[in-house]
């Protein structure tokens, strides 16, 4: 084979490698999250409340927002040596928080601060049966991540802990929506079948809670 011939060959397979990431890979670096200013911690803990099934706000949420909330869920902190909950032996997350919205679902990549794409579709509809959460902009969706929990996923099959620390998260992401003008519900029902399906989760994973989120 000529040598032009060979070009053209690598330079296709190049084409088509580009093609196939962008489209299995629409991956998107969160702008950076606020870390200073916001409602007083004290002011936010007298107040905290969950959104009202009946009345939940729809208003959407912007990305600096969700990327604040997320990275107050368990983003890095302390110059990248800590997380901004609690996590057994200091172990990275072992709950991994899915972002689904209209325009697809994706995973929170706490190191990058970024999300992956796992689906484009719109699963909303297919998660859950309460209507304010299907009309929610954007819904957490927090599972176990038990394959990072390593030789401590032996301590109650590693679901206690991953429990817990949904709930420190969870709490977290209560706070800091509030200081933003966004309510959340912390909510165990779901289709687990359909979020288990629609996110791609492994066997060992398992959905622990949602939360839809909504501008006020
Ligand atoms: C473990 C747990 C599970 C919950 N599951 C649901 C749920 O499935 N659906 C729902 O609408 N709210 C759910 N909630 C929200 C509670 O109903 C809510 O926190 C409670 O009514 C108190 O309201 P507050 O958060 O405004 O104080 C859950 C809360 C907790 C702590």
């Amino acid at each position: 084979m000529n040598t032009s011939r060979k070009v053209i060959l690598v330079m296709g397979a190049l084409f088509c490698f580009a093609l196939f990431a962008g489209t299995a890979f629409a991956d998107a670096k969160l702008p950076a999250p606020q870390k200073n200013g916001g409602d007083g911690i004290f002011g936010l803990l007298e107040r905290r409340a969950s959104g009202t099934r009946s009345d939940f706000p729809k208003g959407e949420i912007s990305a600096e927002e969700l990327s604040t909330i997320l990275w107050a869920a368990s983003g890095l902190n302390r110059g990248g040596n800590g997380w901004t909950v609690p996590l057994a032996g200091g172990r990275p997350p072992y709950v991994k928080i899915y972002a689904v919205k209209p325009d697809g679902a994706f995973l929170y990549d706490w190191k990058e601060h970024s999300l992956v794409e796992v689906t484009g579709k719109n699963i909303l509809g297919d998660i859950t049966d309460d209507d304010f959460v299907k009309k929610s902009p954007c819904v957490l969706v927090f599972v176990t991540d038990i394959g990072s929990l390593g030789s401590m996923s032996r301590l109650n099959g590693g679901n206690a802990l991953a429990w817990t620390a949904s709930g420190a998260m969870t709490q977290n992401a209560y706070l800091a929506a509030d200081s933003l003008g966004i309510s959340g519900r912390y909510m165990v029902s779901m289709k687990t079948g359909a979020v288990a399906s629609e996110l791609k989760l492994g066997d060992a994973d398992t959905p622990l809670c949602i939360m839809p989120l909504g501008k006020r």
